[in-house]
This record gives structure tokens, C-alpha cells and sequence, in this order.
């Protein structure tokens, strides 16, 4: 595009004392996609997905516009087509039926399980799609929590580490590719390296949420599981959204005990821990642009309130920028769909 304006600048001989013009790289297009520092592709995107029991259904969340929950035929055609327009990976997340769950989440580790399942179709139907799969027993348990709970309702570490240790097994004997311990009990990366390790599954990867924050942002995703903590919240296992420095203990201790790719979510409150964490490590940083961030997007577009499509790129870029090299995000289809055919994005 030769868009220079021609009544402008090379005519007028005004003496000046600007030496520099940071305008002069931003006047055409072409230049500005020249300049552009930060670049989100498709590749950098991971879809979570929600899948439930039954056939051909498939089942608006009502505070995620756009996102479903799935039966296992339906989720196996999505992920086709998303794997179709150049995503490259997906994070489960099962709905499991009330009668299915208790106290300790034992339905987590059952080998035909919802999710073991879906793991193992999904490698039959598009075997060269990432499959990750979610570590943490809140969709499994009776009380919505992500641990073991005493009878004072204290979240047990260790007997629950031990369950989410048998849960990572099974999910590695179903064919998972990655597995994602996102219920922050300390030591349950060492745990589940060495018992993948001791079971021959060298090749299983660890995505670590090891800067998870106790956020009010996850609620749409609650609804979607029905699994909202019954008594209390996740504040003694998540951590305090005030604190940046304990971020980067996590991270450490979760490199130390083995993880492959370290995430800190939410994403969009949470930019300065993603270039901290980013500054910190070697290993790729991941960012979960979680379900109410998804959600005010759509409600403030469904209002007319913003241009939908510009604020998705805007926002994710912007997780780029702080230093993601990884995003989960419910908008990767949506963005697949933009990005086809374009070679770079100027919002
Ligand atoms: C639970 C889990 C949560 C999310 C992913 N795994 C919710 C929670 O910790 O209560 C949230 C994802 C989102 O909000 O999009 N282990």
C-alpha cells in the first residue's frame, strides 16, 4: 500500500529541530507490519474444551456466548475442524455427572473414564492434534474442591497428590500428551514426573499452572462443570492475587520438580507475572486467558460496546507482549478463523 500522504513532509523545507520521527515507521501499513514486535499466530494457541456423557448433544454455556459443552461424537468433529484451521492442541475438561462424583474424586482415575475416553478417540480421529489433559479433582468431587478435605473442611496436600498421581497415569495410559496439574498442591509435578518416569511414560510432558491465582475469573468455567466449591474458596491452595515475588517460587520449584512448560493464570490481571515468569526461565511460559475474560469480551460485544474481533487480537497480543509463548484461550477458533489467509494482524 503506497498510502504516504504526498501534500505532506518531503515538500515543506520548515526548518526543525526533531531529530527523531517515531510517525515516519508508523505511515503505511506495510511498514507498521515491517516494525511490529509481537506477532500472534495460530500456533501459539491452545483450545480448552468441555466434554460430557451422551451423544449428539451439544450445549451452550450460558456465561460463555460460544462455547459448548460437548458430547464425545460432536467434541471429535470440532476438534477436526480446529485442527483443520492450524490449532494445534486441546485442553480437556470433563462434565461429570453428580452420581459419578464423591468425597475423593475417585471417579478421576477410573481407566474408562469420561476423560480417558475422549483422550483416547480424540488420538484415533486426529492423532496429530496435542491433547492435554487437566490434573485436579474439583470436576470429580462431591464439594467442588481440588483436593482431599479433612472433616474441619482443611484440603488434605499430600493424600491428595497421591490420588492426582493416579490420575495422571491413567490419562498417560489413555494417550494423553500433556499433562496439566492445575490444582496447586505442593509437589504434585515431582510426584507425577517420577511415577510417569517409573511407568515408562518418559515421553508424557508436564504443563505446570504453577502461578495459579485464587481468581474470581473462573467462575463461567464453573458453571460450565458445575463445580463450584460448595463451602469455602481455593484461597489456601491458590495463591493471593497481591503477590508477584511467590510467582516466581512456584515457578522455580515446579522447574525443579520436572515441569516442561511452567503457565501463570489468569492472563489478562496477571501480565506483569507472565514477564516476570518470561525473564525467570528458559522454559516456554504458557497463559490461560480464563473463562471470565472470555466472558467480558462477549458480554461487552453483545452490548455493541466494543468492536469484538479488534479487542480479541488487542488482548491476546498483549499476552504475548508480557511474554507468553503458549495461550489457552476459549477464543482459538475464533481466532484460527481471523488469522486464515492473513499473514499478520494489525489491529
Ligand atoms: C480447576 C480449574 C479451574 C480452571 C481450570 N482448572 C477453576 C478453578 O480453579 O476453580 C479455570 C479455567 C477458566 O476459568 O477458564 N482445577
Amino acid at each position: 500500500m503506497s498510502s504516504e500522504n504526498p501534500s505532506s513532509n518531503h515538500t515543506a523545507p520548515t526548518a526543525t529541530t526533531l531529530i527523531h520521527r517515531p510517525r515516519r515507521l508508523r505511515r503505511t501499513a506495510t511498514l507498521r507490519r515491517m516494525v511490529q514486535e509481537t506477532t500472534l499466530t495460530v500456533d501459539d494457541l491452545i483450545y480448552p474444551m468441555f466434554v460430557m456423557e451422551g451423544e449428539e448433544q451439544k450445549m451452550e454455556i450460558s456465561s460463555m456466548p460460544g462455547c459448548y459443552r460437548y458430547t464425545l461424537d460432536l467434541l471429535l468433529e470440532e476438534i477436526a475442524e480446529v485442527w483443520r484451521l492450524g490449532v494445534g492442541g486441546v485442553a480437556l475438561f470433563p462434565v461429570i455427572p453428580e452420581v459419578k462424583k464423591d468425597d475423593v474424586g475417585s471417579e478421576s482415575y477410573n481407566p474408562e473414564g469420561l476423560v480417558q475416553r475422549t483422550v483416547k478417540a480424540i488420538k484415533e480421529a486426529v492423532p496429530g492434534i496435542l491433547v492435554i489433559t487437566d490434573i485436579a479433582l474439583d470436576p470429580f468431587t462431591t464439594h467442588g474442591h481440588d483436593g482431599i478435605v479433612d472433616e474441619n473442611g482443611v484440603i488434605l496436600n499430600d493424600p491428595t497428590v497421591e490420588v492426582l498421581v493416579k490420575m495422571a497415569l491413567s490419562q498417560a495410559a489413555a494417550g494423553s500428551d500433556m499433562v496439566a496439574p492445575s490444582d496447586m498442591m505442593d509437589g504434585r509435578v515431582g510426584a507425577i514426573r517420577k511415577a510417569l518416569d517409573s511407568e515408562g511414560y518418559i515421553d508424557v510432558r508436564i504443563l505446570a499452572y504453577s502461578a495459579k491465582y485464587a481468581s474470581a475469573y473462573y467462575g463461567p468455567f464453573r458453571d460450565a462443570l458445575d463445580s463450584a466449591p460448595k463451602f469455602g474458596d481455593k484461597k489456601t491452595y491458590q495463591m493471593d492475587g497481591a503477590n508477584a515475588r511467590e510467582a516466581i517460587k512456584e515457578v522455580a520449584l515446579d522447574i525443579a520438580e520436572g515441569a516442561d512448560i511452567v503457565m501463570v493464570k489468569p492472563a489478562l490481571a496477571y501480565l506483569d507475572i507472565i514477564r516476570q515468569v518470561k525473564d525467570y526461565t528458559q522454559l516456554p511460559v504458557a497463559a490461560y486467558n480464563v473463562s471470565g475474560e472470555y466472558a467480558m469480551i462477549k458480554a461487552a460485544a453483545q452490548m455493541g460496546w466494543i468492536d469484538e474481533k479488534r479487542v480479541i487480537l488487542e488482548t491476546l497480543t498483549s499476552m504475548k507482549r508480557a511474554g507468553a509463548d503458549l495461550i489457552l484461550t476459549y477464543f482459538a477458533k475464533e481466532v484460527a478463523l481471523i488469522l486464515v489467509n492473513r499473514r499478520a494482524f494489525l489491529f
